[in-house]
């Protein structure tokens, strides 16, 4: 195993601590519940009670460490995890919280400690756990830490990122909280008890404010209050962020699965995003000056994410006529940029605002002095606070991994503002905001039962392939991206000229082919492609604004004049698909097996 994917272990974990009036230990747990959807395989939890600390750590789901802890119990400063293991053993010695050696100390910890095996080596004793975190919780006791101030001196030789809490058997009703890279989150309700969190969606129903920890910030919290200190043991004043008011919607509403809901959530929050646009002037400042600031634009994400960048430089290049490319963050960052000049707008855009590869990205783009516009669903996420201009994604909270909304109301984002530029630049006025309205009302209009009788043939289906041309490739990728997560078929994606440059070699009687045909000027192309699949025994499902396809049978119609507002309503089909089959395949598709909603390391 590499060194790198040893640290890697302790990287997209959930964290929770209480600090105040007593409460059932149930109340924390039910708050690491909130952390599910980041995905992981074991939990834990450390309460501090007359001068010991007590613990439980489970392989799997919460509801095993829940089983674990007696329901009458009560907590009054506790601390709590889930940890995301990607390689290596998911085992209770590698859980946490790390205790040290004579369990003086407990910590959570989410991140990853470069530099672990070298403090390792200074230690009297070995952790019996090979994490990096069980060292950090083992110098804490051999360091002989007693006050904040020492705490916090003992990460200077520390590299690497956390956000962690530590509690000490001889603080009584204390926890020491530290930050670096990792998000870390305090909240305080009107009883002034405290709620410390890795994501602030477990403040809902807490507090309706929180402070967010910046990187080297500290602090301590005990029965006296908080108090925050930079690295230089200064104390500091920080200001408070409302909770967002989305929050009060976290929920399945009736559905069986997030995903299911947040595709349903699609048309609403496509009007919410251009609600609050209107009422926000988004665009205001982004006037004639800032569109005469750049000849060039560079979008940069993962995933999804990425396929939406793949998409906004297509509206830059059409509505714009500029220089406008597409890149994954994790090539991005690898390569050096051939920009020599600062006139590249750079768009990052990032669902979660958390993917370390597009944060880092983020601050090459930075050095170069080129301005940085982040779209991102998560505002109080380290992508928001580090972009020059923020869009948000209103999409509301997306908690299953396989991102439906959130792309939707990107495209929508990118649109609108690829357009406020184009009605600038082309002195014209295009109601954007109007024509994704009347997008809203279709983009759940699809036939369900025609999509759910396509699912159970897909259920036993190997393989199957998503054809396009041009934006409809795009959408292609991201179908096909979008099958491959949540029902484990191994699907492809080609421009559909390419076919006959390869792919036709692998299409035989059954194979299923998926044709998205919504581009007017090129659909008669895909469609030659089909007959050159179908001919060769390929069952074809075309997706295509094509009115003479319109009654033909496995055909997806979509009835929209712009095209290019075509791939919102094109792939919200796939997406309602791919969450069936999976259902039917027995998967969850909010948790696919080996993901997790935020990819927090490299
Ligand atoms: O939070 P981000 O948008 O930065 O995440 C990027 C990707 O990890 C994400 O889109 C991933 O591909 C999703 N699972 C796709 O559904």
């Amino acid at each position: 195993m590499h060194k790198a994917n040893r640290f890697r272990r302790e990287s997209m974990c959930g964290i929770v601590g209480f600090l105040g009036k007593k409460r059932k230990t149930t109340f924390l747990i039910d708050k690491l519940n909130l952390l599910e959807y980041r995905g992981y395989d074991s939990a834990g939890y450390a309460e501090l009670s007359e001068g010991k600390i007590y613990y439980s750590k489970k392989v799997g789901r919460i509801i095993n460490l829940k089983e674990s802890i007696n329901e009458d119990s009560e907590i009054t400063c506790a601390i709590a995890h889930t940890r995301w293991a990607t390689h290596g053993k998911v085992t209770e010695t590698n859980s946490h919280p790390h205790l040290s050696k004579t369990e003086e100390w407990a910590i959570v910890h989410n991140g990853i400690i470069e530099n672990y095996e070298v403090l390792k080596k200074n230690l009297k004793f070995s952790p019996k756990s090979d994490t990096d975190t069980a060292v950090i919780a083992e110098r804490l006791e051999e360091l002989n830490i007693n006050t904040i101030e020492d705490f916090i001196k003992s990460f200077d030789d520390v590299s690497g990122s956390f956000g962690l809490a530590a509690i000490c058997k001889t603080k009584k009703n204390t926890i020491f909280l530290g930050k670096r890279k990792s998000p870390l989150f305090i909240s305080q309700n009107k009883e002034g008890d405290f709620l410390i969190a890795s994501d602030p969606i477990c403040f809902k129903d807490f507090g309706t404010d929180y402070y967010c920890f910046e990187d080297n910030e500290f602090a301590e919290v005990n029965e006296n209050g908080l108090t925050f200190y930079n690295s230089n043991l200064n104390i500091i004043k920080k200001r408070k962020a409302r909770l967002d008011s989305l929050f009060k919607s976290y929920g399945k509403n009736g559905y069986s699965t997030f995903m299911m809901k947040e595709i349903f959530d699609e048309s609403e929050a496509l009007k919410n995003q251009v609600a609050y646009y209107k009422s926000q002037k988004i665009f205001e400042p982004l006037n004639k000056e800032f569109l005469e600031s750049f000849n060039k634009v560079k979008l940069i994400g993962c995933g999804t994410a990425y396929h939406a960048s793949e998409i906004g430089a297509k509206y830059f290049q059409k509505i714009l006529n500029i220089d406008a490319s597409a890149e994954y963050a994790s090539e991005f960052i690898y390569n050096e940029p051939l920009l020599d000049n600062n006139k590249t707008l750079f768009i990052f855009v990032s669902q979660s605002g958390e993917t370390a590869d597009t944060l880092g990205a983020l601050k090459i783009a930075k050095k170069l002095n080129s301005t940085c516009i982040c779209l991102t669903n998560v505002m109080y996420s380290s992508l928001a606070r580090l972009g020059d201009i923020v869009l948000p994604v209103a999409a509301g909270v997306e908690v299953a991994v396989a991102s439906t909304k959130a792309y939707t109301c990107q495209l929508s984002a990118l649109y609108m503002l690829a357009s406020h530029l184009g009605n600038i630049k082309n002195r014209r006025n295009i109601n954007y905001f109007d024509e994704i309205i009347k997008l809203s009302d279709k983009v759940l209009k699809f036939d369900k039962e025609q999509l759910n009788k396509l699912s159970s043939f897909l259920k036993d289906c190997n393989e199957c392939i998503f054809i396009g041309k041009d934006l409809d490739f795009i959408t292609a990728k991201e179908a096909s991206l979008k099958l491959k997560e949540t029902t484990y078929i191994n699907s492809s994606s080609y421009p559909s000229g390419e076919l006959k440059h390869g792919y036709l070699a692998l299409i035989e009687e059954g194979t299923r082919v998926f044709a998205i045909a919504c581009e007017k000027k090129l659909n008669i192309k895909t469609i030659n492609s089909v007959k050159e699949a179908a001919a060769r025994g390929a069952d074809v499902t075309i997706l295509t604004n094509d009115e003479g396809l319109k009654n033909e049978e496995n055909v997806i119609y979509f009835s929209e004049e712009n095209e290019f507002l075509l791939p919102i309503l094109s792939i919200a089909p796939i997406q309602y698909l791919s969450c069936k089959t999976s259902l039917l395949k027995g998967i969850n598709p909010d948790q696919p097996r080996n993901l997790a909603k935020s990819v927090t390391v490299e």
